[in-house]
């Protein structure tokens, strides 16, 4: 009952271990957009499960910590951002709006966002019964043009201009970032640009797999100057030690030593195994300490339930000709592998396997480290691969 760890998608780990300087680069962040100092947003990138959307969800605790108004968005790759956007600064500023001294410059707001909600072409088709649950008339005028660029720009003006009457800024999180669509990405960043030359209180903070960099700079080439790229990568020793001793002692219980380099050997210092790892290990120790047999005995257990939750609902979302390109790239090692050495195994032309890898890609199963190679964005799913019958 008492068992502290956490694997699962989200899930605030009990110790959040080996990220300090991340978190020490977002407060700056925060300490100078709120002075109006110039400062690059950041932007956390990293392989499935390493832990971006908790450390975005750290990150949004920090910015509300300094009474900012905060929103998030989780981006899908056949949605425009216009819908969630404006849900996400409608919360923002139902967090800012009991302190404001003018009820009447919320309520202003609160028509340009509506406006800017009601131009998202589901609702323009009329196709759609959603409305964005605000209270005041849409106005008119502003953020209503229908294009996203402009009118992002003219909200995000306007939403930073709320938050600098109470000396604050509004943080908007956009998790899965590489799935906005491109057309949005390139408004996206085009509004931050326009923000960040005027320097209102106004940044988009975003996470997402490791080709989000390239993402955004093939949109807007000035896009380096927009965001702070921070790669977040699998934990060293020490951190994955921390990440599972501190919540254990919390309850009195210890690792030996050696249940610790077990547990280095099984997790490899992925976030979400050493969750998954730490988890079954508490749960079929007998007593502590936690010793190297305890870890051993609950192994076969862990990896089944990564088997099925990490590595399987994913391998499920493939088509068997998907399947057949990721077995092959699986062969061909851990390491980025060169499409063409992939179409040479399959005894293919590379052409004719375009379809499969760019879906593999949407999917947010592989990506392009860079030009001509590809990657899992999944930890250790070569070796699941391997292991399973074809
Ligand atoms: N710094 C950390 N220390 C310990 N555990 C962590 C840390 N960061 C994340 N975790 C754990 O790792 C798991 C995965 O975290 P999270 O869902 O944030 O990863 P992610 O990078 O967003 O993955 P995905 O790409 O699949 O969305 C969770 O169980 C979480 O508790
Ligand atoms: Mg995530």
């Amino acid at each position: 009952m008492r068992n502290p760890y956490a694997p699962g998608a989200g899930q605030r780990p009990p110790e959040l271990a080996g990220r300090d300087r991340e978190l020490q680069q977002f407060e700056v962040v925060l300490e100078r957009v709120a002075r109006g100092r110039p400062e690059r947003s950041m932007v956390v990138t990293g392989l499935r499960g390493v832990g971006k959307t908790v450390l975005l969800n750290t990150f949004k605790s920090m910015a509300m910590q300094r009474l900012w108004g905060t929103g998030k968005i989780e981006a899908r790759p056949e949605q425009s951002i216009r819908r969630p956007v404006a849900a996400a600064l409608h919360m923002a500023i139902r967090e800012l709006a009991p302190r404001h001294r003018a009820p009447d410059r919320i309520e202003e707001f609160l028509g340009v966002l509506k406006a800017f909600a009601m131009r998202d072409p589901s609702a323009a088709k009329g196709t759609s019964h959603w409305s964005p649950g605000i209270d005041v008339p849409a106005s008119r005028g502003r953020a209503d043009s229908g294009d996203l660029e402009i009118d992002l720009t003219e909200l995000f003006v306007d939403a930073a201009a709320v938050a600098t009457d109470l000396g604050v800024g509004i943080a908007l999180f956009i998790d899965e970032m590489q799935d906005v669509q491109a057309a949005d990405i390139s408004a996206l960043c085009a509004a931050c640009h326009e923000l960040s030359q005027t320097g209102g209180p106004l940044i988009v903070v975003g996470a997402g797999l490791p080709h989000l960099p390239s993402v955004l700079s093939a949109s807007k080439s000035y896009s380096e100057r927009l965001f702070r790229y921070a790669r977040i990568d699998k934990l060293d020793r020490q951190a994955a030690d921390l990440a599972l001793i501190i919540p254990a002692r919390e309850e009195g219980v210890e690792f030996t030593q050696e249940a610790l380099d077990a547990l280095y050997d099984a997790a490899d210092g992925y976030p979400y195994f050493v969750q998954a790892y730490g988890k079954v290990a508490w749960d079929l120790a007998p007593r502590s300490p936690i010793t190297v047999d305890d870890v051993k005995v609950s192994a076969p257990e862990a990896e089944e339930e990564l088997a099925v939750g990490f590595f399987g609902s994913r391998y499920e979302r493939a088509t068997p000709a998907e399947r057949d390109y990721m077995h092959a790239m699986a062969t061909l090692g851990d390491e980025p592998v060169a499409t063409a050495d992939v179409a040479d195994a399959l005894g293919r032309k590379p052409s004719s396997l375009s379809p499969a890898r760019d879906s593999l890609i949407k999917k947010g199963l592989i990506y392009s480290a860079e030009r001509g190679l590809i990657a899992f964005t999944v930890p250790h799913f070569g070796r699941f691969l391997r292991a399973q019958p074809i």
